[in-house]
C-alpha cells in the first residue's frame, strides 16, 4: 500500500488529478473506474483543467462508475449521471457511449446488475479505479456486512450513509433507500486502485484500512489491504488517527 499524505483537500485534489492524468497517458490504460460524492469534486475540477492545459483527449477512454441510486432517472439533479456530467463529462471530449453508470430506473434491477457486471467484464479490466470511503468504511455503496465475494448488486443504504448524503438533497427523506453498486469483488478485480480521503470524519475508517489488524466484512475497506496495487491519497485530518498511532 502506497500512502500519500497531503496537507488538505485542495492538495489532495491536485495530487490525485496529476496522478490520474499521468496514468491515463500510459499506453494500454483506457478504462477508468469513477467515484462520486464530495471527495472527488475538487479532483475532477483539477482533472478538467489539466486535460485542457495539456490537450489530453479522453476520446479513447471508457469510464465505469461505482454506483447509482435506485429510483432516480439519469436527468434527476441528484443522480450520479447528473453529477458526472456536471463535474466531468460535459467538460472533456469523452464520447457519451464510452461512459457507463448503472440504470437506477431499470424495471428489472437484478438484470441491470448482471448487464453492468458483464459490461465491465467485456471491457476486460478496469485499469485504474478511483474510490472514496464512507465514514463507516463502505467502498462503493457496499455497507458493513457485505460479502467480499459480491459482484454488482442492489444494496440498502445504511442510515448513516443516507444522513451523510442528505447534504446533497432537500432533506434526508429524499435520499433514496437503495442503490446499485459494483460489488467488492468487482472493485478488487481492478488492476490499480486510488482511494481519496479528506476530513476527520474519515479518520476512523482510514485507520482501519491502513492499520486495522483484521480484514473484516464489518469494515469493507479493510479488504483493500489485500489489493496488490493500492494508493491512498489522504489529508492530515483524515490521517490523524493513523499518524497519532505511528508517532506514539
Ligand atoms: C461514491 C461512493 C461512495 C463515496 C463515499 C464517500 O460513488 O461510492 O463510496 O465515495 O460515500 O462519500 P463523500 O466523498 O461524499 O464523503
Amino acid at each position: 500500500m502506497n500512502i500519500i499524505s497531503v496537507k488538505n483537500y485542495q492538495e489532495m485534489s491536485k495530487v490525485a488529478a496529476e496522478m490520474l492524468i499521468e496514468k491515463l497517458s500510459a499506453t494500454g490504460v483506457n478504462v477508468m473506474g469513477l467515484a462520486t460524492g464530495g471527495t472527488p469534486e475538487g479532483m475532477y475540477k483539477q482533472l478538467v483543467k489539466l486535460a485542457s492545459e495539456r490537450n489530453f483527449s479522453f476520446k479513447d477512454i471508457h469510464t465505469v462508475n461505482l454506483d447509482e441510486y435506485v429510483g432516480l432517472s439519469d436527468e434527476h439533479p441528484n443522480s450520479y449521471h447528473t453529477y458526472m456530467r456536471n463535474h466531468l463529462f460535459d467538460h472533456i471530449d469523452i464520447p457519451d457511449a464510452n461512459t457507463h453508470l448503472p440504470n437506477g430506473l431499470a424495471e428489472n434491477l437484478d438484470g441491470e446488475c448482471e448487464r453492468y457486471e458483464k459490461m465491465i467484464t467485456d471491457l476486460e479490466q478496469v485499469n485504474i479505479q478511483l474510490l472514496g470511503i464512507g465514514a463507516n468504511g463502505h467502498i462503493g455503496f457496499n455497507e458493513p456486512g457485505t460479502s467480499f465475494n459480491s459482484k454488482t448488486q442492489v444494496v440498502q443504504l445504511a442510515e448513516s450513509t443516507r444522513e451523510a448524503n442528505a447534504r446533497f438533497f432537500e432533506n434526508e427523506a429524499e435520499v433514496p433507500t437503495h442503490a446499485i453498486t459494483m460489488g467488492i469483488q468487482t472493485i478488487m478485480e481492478s488492476k490499480e486502485i486510488v482511494l481519496l480521503a479528506s476530513g476527520s470524519s474519515k479518520a476512523e475508517a482510514l485507520y482501519e484500512l491502513i492499520c486495522g489488524k483484521q480484514v473484516t466484512e464489518k469494515v469493507p475497506a479493510t479488504v483493500l489491504q489485500r489489493h496488490p496495487n493500492l494508493t491512498v491519497i489522504a489529508d492530515e485530518e483524515a490521517l490523524h488517527l493513523v499518524n497519532s498511532v505511528q508517532h506514539s
